[in-house]
């Protein structure tokens, strides 16, 4: 292995032999920490090569760094930075000790982590990821390993609008798709688009996603709630907050779980139509959704007034950073302006990769095997709380799909009663979240706990939910 190394010689100052120079540049390097301990140094061989000195000045170098306690050398395997002298132990507080005659209570080691946030990356399809990736690098010449469109690589565009055709019903061409780093890039990029466009402020689902909240108040928009229902967004609510963009989760509402209603959905794009807005739909969790309640995309009912937003975050892995936009084509064109100033598209070979397993029918063939996981984490969900029948787990009953469930608390119960499961729960093990985390405005929210039963294991998800309807149970016992 020929390591290299960043050191500058000055073969002009003759008073500073090269041996003296190298040492000293070593152990600046170690000093200053760029050369860390343990990193391993090129033979004395292949860096004399590499400064076009005679080895006998590495050699003397190297020996002198060595003695000095800079660099450990074995033979066989060369030299590396030596690691520090062992730091020692910190002082213990007597506060802190165990008192005597045996240890203290200890925390629970086995945390049970039912908090959304991830999809099901346990789940990654890793043997077939890898024959697509390595496929398409193979056969990468230099145009696919060079710099390619900001808007995405025209073939996983062209094969996005093809699937988002056929599984979402989304109307757009490879053209007028725009593949982002995530969400969350999407709508930052949205966002100055709108901002161009003079407007103000975006309206969002109150409870929604704490992070998508953040990311349109950073890029200088003022974020507006307007409250969900059974039946999700209330469009009236919307119409009379005077804003003219909206990020929804038509598909799923994140958290609450529930669909846009058709006649909201109606209500919705006509008024877009009448206040000439814009409807962003956030649809992250579009592949889960049950085959019989899987309705076409809000996006196929008005591509003119709607934004189709997907990412590979929930059906695959965040790591990927691929998602992708669908709009009209005005707004595609205005999204390319602003990117031109931030990036330079994202991982060509990740978006071929991408390309050829949603081509070669990869995503439907881990989406049909996640199916039927997440229907029996659903099951567990349920049998955990059948013994409590006020308690209904919207989100993992028979006709739901998606990643989490909502349980609202026993009918009596308030915000503190939220407060006190979820610190009861992490006591316990069991990490959760309150329907307060989701709140933007959260007088108007009755308690709630939501429950992702994707990402944990099946063992730790049943455990979980032991501890959390033992604590629903009591909560509706003082509730009563
Ligand atoms: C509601 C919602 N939308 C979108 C996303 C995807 O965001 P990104 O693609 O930036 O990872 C997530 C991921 O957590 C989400 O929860």
């Amino acid at each position: 292995m020929s390591w290299q190394l960043a050191l500058t010689l000055d073969r002009s100052a003759t008073r500073r032999p090269l041996a003296g120079q190298i040492r000293d540049g070593i152990r600046r390097a170690v000093e200053e920490g760029t050369l860390r301990p343990g990193t391993r140094l090129p033979s004395s061989r292949s860096l004399a090569v590499d400064l076009g000195v005679s080895r006998s000045v590495l050699v003397e170098a190297y020996a002198q760094l060595t003695a000095e306690g800079y660099l450990t050398t074995r033979r066989g395997s060369g030299s590396r930075v030596a690691r520090p002298a062992a730091p020692r132990e910190p002082a213990r507080s007597a506060l802190l000790s165990p008192p005597a005659g045996g240890p203290g209570p200890q925390p629970d080691p086995a945390v049970r982590d039912l908090r959304t946030g991830t999809g099901v990356v346990r789940s990654f399809p890793h043997q077939e990821w890898l024959r697509c990736a390595s496929t398409v690098i193979r056969g990468a010449d230099s145009v696919g390993l060079g710099y390619g469109p900001t808007a995405g690589q025209p073939a996983l565009r062209q094969v996005l609008a093809g699937y988002l055709g056929r599984v979402r019903g989304v109307r757009t061409t490879g053209d007028d798709v725009m593949v982002t780093a995530g969400f969350a890039q999407g709508l930052a990029l949205l966002c100055q688009v709108l901002r161009a466009r003079g407007l103000e402020a975006v309206a969002v689902e109150d409870p929604g996603h704490p992070g998508e909240r953040e990311f349109i108040a950073r890029s200088g928009l003022e974020v507006v709630g307007i409250p969900v229902d059974a039946d999700g967004l209330r469009v009236d609510a919307l119409a009379a907050s005077g804003v003219r963009a909206v990020l929804v989760t038509p598909g799923n509402q994140f958290p609450l779980s529930v669909p846009l209603g058709d006649g909201r959905r109606a209500e919705l794009l006509a008024w877009a139509q009448e206040c000439d807005g814009l409807v962003i739909e956030d649809d992250f969790d579009g592949g889960f959704l049950p085959a019989g309640r899987r309705g076409p995309a809000l996006q196929s009912l008005a591509p003119d007034r709607v934004v189709y937003a997907g990412s590979t975050s929930k059906v695959l892995a965040p790591a990927l950073r691929l998602g992708w936009l669908a709009g009209p084509s005005w707004l595609v064109g205005e999204l390319e302006e602003v990117r031109v100033g931030w990036d330079l598209g994202c991982s060509g070979l990740e978006q071929l990769t991408l390309a050829r397993f949603l081509d070669t029918g990869g995503l439907d063939r881990h989406l049909r095997r996640l199916d039927a996981d997440l229907r029996g984490r659903r099951a567990v969900v349920r049998e955990a709380l059948a013994g409590l029948p006020g308690v209904e787990p919207v989100g993992a009953r028979e006709q739901d799909g998606g990643l989490q469930a909502h349980l609202r608390l026993p009918a009596g119960a308030g915000t503190a009663d939220e407060e006190a499961l979820v610190r009861a729960a992490a006591r316990r093990g069991v990490l959760v979240r309150g329907g307060g985390h989701y709140a933007l405005d959260r007088a108007g929210w009755p308690p709630a706990v939501v429950v992702n039963y994707a990402s944990p294991t099946v063992s730790a998800l049943t455990e979980g939910m032991a501890v959390l309807a033992e604590l629903l149970a009591h909560c509706r016992a003082d509730a009563a």
